[in-house]
């Protein structure tokens, strides 16, 4: 993923992800002389993310039939992370619509463009599924272009 901003008027909050060793925080760490508190948030997440493939009987329910289906956690990841609550989030290549989805589980609308009306389909049946009272319907903003 890249990331870029032309001001420094942007939306990031900082990711942080599980420490990797729990049993190292149960003693007292120095560093530079200093005794050293553990973010109870976890550690600044890095370059390098792992999440799991929709590979498996774990992620039946979530899997469907397109190629390049991403993983809805690292969608909400990405949503929530540049972001706010309330925003529009631009899904210029929607798929199987997995950002869209992270939008509205989010609380962000989303704007999407998918060429394959097919995936324009299952998309929508994807967000209609994760709505729910607590989340607010918005207008369905998914478009099968045209070109
Ligand atoms: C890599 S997939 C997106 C996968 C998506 N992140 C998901 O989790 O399902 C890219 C999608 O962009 C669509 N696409 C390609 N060119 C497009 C275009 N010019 N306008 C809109 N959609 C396009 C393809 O049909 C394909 O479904």
């Amino acid at each position: 993923m890249l990331w870029f901003s032309t001001t420094d008027r942007y939306i990031y909050t900082p990711i942080r992800e599980p420490y990797k060793s729990q049993e190292r925080l149960k003693h007292k760490i120095i560093k530079n002389g200093k005794v050293w508190e553990p973010n109870p948030e976890g550690r600044m997440a890095g370059d390098i993310w792992s999440f799991p493939t929709l590979a498996g009987r774990r992620f039946r329910d979530e899997k469907v039939d397109h190629p390049t289906q991403k993983p809805l956690s690292i969608s909400r990841r990405i949503v929530k992370h540049f972001s706010n609550p309330g925003d529009t989030v631009l899904v210029p290549f929607a798929g199987s619509g997995s950002e869209c989805v992270a939008a509205v589980m989010e609380g962000r609308g989303y704007l999407g463009f998918e060429l394959n009306p097919d995936y324009v389909h299952m998309a929508r049946e994807r967000i209609v599924n994760v709505r729910d009272a607590d989340r607010p319907a918005q207008t369905d903003l998914l478009a099968t272009l045209q070109v």
